[in-house]
């Protein structure tokens, strides 16, 4: 028996539907593998700034920080976006990415066959496709300074540094040897110095990788080939401002944004959250995919509790319940009959075995 102590942030829109739907399933694997669960939630977001004037109150980040594993649905809210990028609900994310030191964002994007259909692809090269991202998290033109505006100039700045590099490689080496051996490495070193260091540093990582293979891709041709030759990619590697575009392109192979899972890792607290943000369009009526949390919960119970074949009950029950017909509004196809988000995390929770 193990104690699952989890810091909970539903933060806003649907974040607060699909924590829950992955609150529930996650008691269904505490009950039947005899774990104790506890769960612990704190405000983060506009919610959190809306109540107390700022988006990652102290208590909160000083739970997080006690960890071992910190869930977080989803922050953004429209009303936010006359505020001062400091104080907008994603700064409170970002923040806390980086006081957790979670450098490494994995995140798996792999075509369920049940889903096929749904793909944006066509389905004989949707089929079969499996890869995961690493996305460096902590670093990159998300954090460079100098930053700001001035006038009618604004400035973002783009850099890495070696240790940087090096260790969020690391962690797509190791990855790769568990998979089909083989890291795609993305940057755009025809033209930015810091992927020219990149790449180098890679390399040089690489090369301590002996049985697995390295290939360096610009940006614009992974764009392209991501959704023309998808299969081709096991692990793909990438700095934090190309992962984050690279996700939301590799959730259209997949078929919705809704099923894409992340894990984030490195530092001694894990942090787990869907791929999807609050949905502003659709919060409220109960309608979001809750796959992408439900799966995060899934890697959260193996990356920070090392309970993998709990992961896999869970794995394996929404593979269940999507073979059973049940699909969410963006997953329906004309003839289903779509279900709400608590009823589909009820049918998981029940094929938990
Ligand atoms: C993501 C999101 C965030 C990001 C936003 C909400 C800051 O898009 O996790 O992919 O850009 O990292
Ligand atoms: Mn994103």
């Amino acid at each position: 028996m193990s104690r699952i102590r989890v810091v909970v942030l539903p933060g806003d829109g649907v974040g607060v539907e699909v924590t829950r739907a992955m609150q529930h399933v996650l008691e269904a694997v505490a009950r039947r593998y005899s774990h104790e669960l506890d769960l612990e939630e704190y405000a983060v977001g506009w919610n959190a700034y809306d109540s107390s004037g700022t988006p990652l109150p102290d208590e909160t980040l000083e739970a997080c920080l006690k960890g071992p594993a910190v869930f977080l649905g989803a922050v953004g809210d429209p009303r936010a976006d006359r505020l001062e990028p400091g104080v907008r609900p994603e700064s409170a994310l970002l923040r806390l990415r980086s006081e957790l030191q979670c450098f490494a964002n994995l995140r798996p994007a792999k075509v369920d066959k049940e889903l096929v259909r749904m793909s944006a692809l066509k389905p004989e090269i949707a089929g079969g496709c499996d890869l995961v991202i690493v996305r460096e998290l902590t670093g990159g033109i998300y954090y460079g300074t100098p930053r700001g505006r001035e006038g009618s100039r604004a400035v973002n700045t783009l850099v890495y540094d070696e240790a940087e590099i090096t260790r969020v490689a690391e962690v797509a080496f190791q990855l790769a040897g568990n998979r089909r051996r083989h890291v795609t490495s993305i940057d755009k070193a025809n033209v930015l110095e810091v992927s020219q260091l990149w790449r180098s540093v890679v390399e040089d990582v690489g090369a301590r990788y002996p049985d697995i293979t390295l290939e360096h891709m610009l940006v614009d041709r992974a764009a392209m080939e991501l959704v023309t030759a998808p299969s081709r990619f096991d692990v793909v590697l990438t700095s934090n401002l190309f992962g984050d575009i690279l996700s939301d392109e590799a959730s259209a192979m997949c078929g919705s944004l809704g099923l894409l899972a992340s894990a984030s890792v490195g530092g001694e607290v894990g942090l787990y959250e869907p791929v999807h943000g609050s949905a502003p369009d659709i919060a409220g009526r109960g309608i979001a995919n809750p796959i992408g949390a439900i799966r995060s919960g899934a890697l959260m119970l193996s990356h920070s509790f090392d309970l993998h074949i709990e992961a896999e009950a869970i794995e394996k029950a929404v593979q269940q319940t999507l073979a059973n017909g049940l699909r969410t509004a963006d997953l329906a196809g004309r003839e289903d009959n779509p279900v709400s988000t608590e009823e589909f995390a009820h049918a998981v929770a029940e094929a938990v075995v």
